[in-house]
Order: C-alpha cells, then structure tokens, then sequence
C-alpha cells in the first residue's frame, strides 16, 4: 500500500468527482507516473495520435528532463510538488490559444486559494507565465503547441498546458540561489498539503475557465482577474524581448492578457509576448 501522501490517479479523481459530479470529473483522465523525462515532451508525443483524448492529464513525481520556459530547467525533489501537463485540443482559432497560459495562472491562484483559504497573501500572477505568493514565484506554466495531423491528413494541432507547482518543498530545501525566489505552499501554511486535493483543486478550477479559451468574446471576467491579481501593475520593468529592451511601468492587463507599459517616453506598449521580465 503506498503512502497517503503519494499521488494516484484514483484519489484526484475521488477529489475531483467529489467537486465537480461524476460527468464533469469524467473529463479528465489522471495518470501517474514515478518518473519520466518531462511530461510536456511526454503528452507532446502522445498528442500527435489523435486517439488520445483531450484531457488526458500526465503527473510524474520525479522528471529528469524537465523545462521550463526559455529552455531554462525545471528541477523538483522526487514526490515533493506537483508536475504535470494536460493534453488540450481547443481548436478555434490559434491567436486565441495565447489565452491558455493566463488561463490557467487565474486556475492556479483560484486553486491556491481553495486549499489554503486562511491565506494572508493574494496569489498573483507576474506576467507572463508565473504564479507568486508575495514576492516569491510558486509556480511556472509552459504552454506548447505542436501541429498534428488527423486520419485523413486533415490538420489537427494542440497543445500542452505544463505546470510545475510548488506544495510540499519546505524553504530550506530551496537551493540556496533559490531561496530568496521561491517559494511553497506548506512554506506558507506551514503543514504538508495533500498533493491529489491540490490537483484536483486546480483540475475543478481548470475545468471552469477552460471555455474562455474557445469563446472569442469570453475573455472579459478573466481579464478582470488578470488586473486584480496582477504581480506587475505599478512596478517599473524592463521587458526583454528579442533584442528588443522595452523599459517603463507595467500599467494594465491587455484584452487578451497582454502587458501594457508605459514606456519613459511616455509612449503605451502592449506587449503580447517575452523572453523575460525584470522588475523594481
Ligand atoms: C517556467 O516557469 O519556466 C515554467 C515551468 C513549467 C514546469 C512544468 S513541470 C511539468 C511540465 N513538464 C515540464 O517539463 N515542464 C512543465
């Protein structure tokens, strides 16, 4: 018998009927696995046959290979957080996939807040991809598209939504370059959480939010909850994109999540995409 604390794809799905009903859980399909090299690259092979159904959602409790944006690393303690990737076949128009990752940062902080609802912080989102309690990221989302095709040769792309979420790493596990950047949910709470209830949380939230990625005109509410939880909003910034350095104050939430700067010449820029953002 594994240990309570060990995740399996019966107890989030247990935790995940419990909160949405039987038909709606049954939208997901949870696999565990002890250990693979990323469960991005994992359902971004498997996606590719068009059998596997969008929902097919991949846990590892250990990956060897794991990225994060930029082809920066993702390192995790064996068992300790949360690392997985859901399979997504939104269809729609592509530009309208650029909401996937903002998407699911409202789905993390809204989750955050349902297992820890004593919490003093408001968990928010530094654009473009990272969640933070106070001034420390928590969590990191990857969104990667790949073009598939259908039987009949027909396109058919989709995409890989990949979070790697802190829960159980207690601070002074953080590699000590780490430490003053990150941080964890038991760091916060101060107790270990259950990482099935954590997951199911973030799968029940997911699952609320998913349709503002398909609706074109549905974006209006998580953009508002964009704006409340912004990280940035107020601080001076310096985007890097390309070789492009665009420097002023992070002013507002886009229609579509972009950034919004005000630069030092006064000038507004909206920024749909970047490599990298400093703050003050
Ligand atoms: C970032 O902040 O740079 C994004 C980090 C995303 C990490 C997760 S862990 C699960 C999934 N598999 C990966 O290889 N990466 C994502």
């Amino acid at each position: 018998m594994d240990s309570p604390e060990a995740l399996s794809p019966a107890r989030i799905r247990a935790a995940l009927t419990e909160k949405l009903g039987p038909a709606l859980a049954a939208r997901f399909e949870p696999w565990v696995v002890a250990e693979t090299g990323s469960t991005n690259s994992d359902l971004l092979a498997q996606g590719r046959d068009h059998a596997v159904a969008e929902g097919r959602v991949l846990f590892a409790e250990s990956q060897t290979a794991g990225r994060g944006r930029r082809g920066d690393p993702w390192v995790s303690p064996p068992g300790t957080n949360l690392l997985f990737s859901i399979l997504l076949r939104p269809g729609g128009p592509i530009a309208a996939w650029l909401r996937l990752p903002h998407l699911a940062g409202i789905a993390v902080c809204r989750a955050i807040e349902s297992v820890l609802p004593g919490l003093e912080e408001t968990p928010r989102l530094k654009w473009p991809n990272d969640v933070f309690l106070g001034e420390r990221k928590v969590a990191g989302i990857l969104v990667e598209s790949r073009g598939g095709l259908r039987e009949d040769g027909s396109p058919a792309p989709f995409a890989v939504l990949g979070i790697g979420l802190n829960v159980n790493l207690p601070p002074e596990a953080f590699p000590e370059d780490l430490r003053s950047l990150a941080t964890s949910l038991s760091g916060h709470a101060g107790h270990r959480l259950d990482r099935n209830a954590v997951a199911a949380a973030f799968l029940a939230e997911w699952a609320a939010l998913y349709p503002a990625a398909l609706e074109p005109s549905a974006f209006g509410e998580p953009r508002e909850e964009l704006r409340r939880r912004s990280f940035l909003t107020g601080r001076e910034v310096v985007v890097f994109s390309g070789n492009r350095q665009i420097a002023g104050t992070a002013i507002d939430a886009g229609p579509e999540g972009e950034l919004i700067v005000e630069k030092t010449d006064g000038e507004r820029e909206t920024i749909v995409s970047a490599d990298g953002v400093r703050w003050a």
